[in-house]
C-alpha cells in the first residue's frame, strides 16, 4: 500500500538513534521530507548517513526538547525551511531508573520538562497551523509503563501518564480539523536505551546481562525484543493520509508482553 507520504513534511525529535531514528528511516523510505532533531550534532550526522539518500529532503537540527528556547529555535528552523509540517513525531530519551521515593525534585522537574512540557510546547506551536491547513498527524513515543507501571521506572510511569492524558484531551479538540494525535507504547525494543537498562538491572540483581536478557525475553509472548522498525512502520501509517479515523489512541507495540519479572 502506498502510504501517500511522498513529500509530506515531517519533524522527528529524538530522531538520531533507536526508535526515533527508525521512525525517520521508515518515513524517509516512504519519500517524506524530513527534519530530524536531537541534542547532539554528532549523533545527527551519523543518523543522516545511516538514513542515506532517498527521494525526499533530509535536514537536521540540534535541539534539546526539554528546553523551551531550543524548541523555539527548532520551530523557527522548521518554519524557515518547510513553512509548516504535516507530521510530528515527539520522542526523547527515557528518564533515569529508581524507586518511587528515590528522586529529588530537580530530577522530577527535568523529567516533566523532557516528557511532558516538550509535548505541550511542541503541540502548542504546530497544532494551530495543522488545524488551519486541515491536515496534521502527531505521534508521541511513550511506554507500556502507562498501561502497567514498570517496577523501578516511576518517573517514566508517572509523567508519561500526564502526557497521555494531555494528548487524549487535545486529540478530541482538534479531530474535526483532520488533526489526529496518537501515542505509541513501545515494549522492550532493541536500542541503546534497552541495553543500558539491562546493564543496570544486572548490576542491581547480581545476575549476568545474559541471564537478564534470557529472563526478559521469556516473558514476551512473541519470543524476543522488538525491532525499532516495528514502531517506525506503525508510526508511518499513523502519520499518513491512509490513517483516516485513528486518533486519541495509545497503541502498544510490545510483542504481547504481559509484564516483566522483577
Ligand atoms: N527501547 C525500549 O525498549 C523502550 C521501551 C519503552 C519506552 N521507550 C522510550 O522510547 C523513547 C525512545 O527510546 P530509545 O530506546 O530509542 O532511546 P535511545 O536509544 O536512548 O534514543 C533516544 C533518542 O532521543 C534523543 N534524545 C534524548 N534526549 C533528548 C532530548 N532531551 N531532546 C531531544 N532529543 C533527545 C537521543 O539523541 P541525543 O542524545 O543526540 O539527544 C536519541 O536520538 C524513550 O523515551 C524511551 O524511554 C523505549
Amino acid at each position: 500500500m502506498d502510504l501517500l507520504l511522498k513529500n509530506r513534511k515531517v519533524l522527528v525529535t529524538g530522531g538520531s538513534k533507536g526508535i526515533g531514528l527508525a521512525c525517520a528511516s521508515v518515513l524517509a523510505a516512504e519519500g517524506a521530507d524530513l527534519i530530524v532533531s536531537s541534542r547532539s550534532a554528532v549523533n545527527l550526522d551519523k543518523a543522516a548517513s545511516n538514513i542515506g539518500k532517498h527521494g525526499g529532503q533530509l535536514l537536521t537540527f540540534s535541539a534539546d526538547i526539554s528546553r523551551e528556547d531550543d524548541i523555539d529555535a527548532l520551530a523557527e528552523f522548521v518554519t524557515s525551511r518547510f513553512g509548516y509540517v504535516d507530521g510530528l513525531v515527539i520522542n526523547a530519551g527515557g528518564p533515569p531508573l529508581g524507586p518511587a521515593l528515590g528522586h529529588s525534585d530537580e530530577v522530577w522537574m527535568e523529567t516533566v520538562s523532557t516528557l511532558l512540557l516538550s509535548v505541550v510546547r511542541l503541540t502548542r506551536i504546530f497544532v494551530p497551523v495543522m488545524s488551519e491547513r486541515k491536515f496534521g498527524r502527531i505521534i508521541n513515543i511513550s511506554s507500556t509503563g502507562v498501561k502497567q507501571p514498570i517496577p523501578g521506572l516511576v518517573l517514566s510511569n508517572s509523567i508519561r501518564q500526564a502526557a497521555g492524558a494531555y494528548l487524549k484531551t487535545l486529540s478530541s479538540e482538534v479531530a474535526s480539523h483532520n488533526v489526529f494525535i496518537n501515542t505509541i507504547l513501545p515494549g522492550a525494543t532493541e536500542t541503546e536505551r534497552l541495553a543500558s537498562l539491562h546493564e543496570t538491572i544486572a548490576g542491581k540483581t547480581g545476575k549476568s546481562i545474559e541471564e537478564v536478557i534470557t529472563e526478559r525475553k521469556s516473558a514476551i509472548p512473541a519470543g524476543g525484543f522488538g525491532d525499532p522498525v516495528n514502531i517506525g512502520s506503525l508510526a508511518a501509517f499513523l502519520l499518513s493520509g491512509r490513517n483516516g479515523y485513528v486518533t486519541g489512541q495509545s497503541i502498544a507495540v510490545d510483542g504481547g508482553l504481559v509484564n516483566f519479572p522483577l
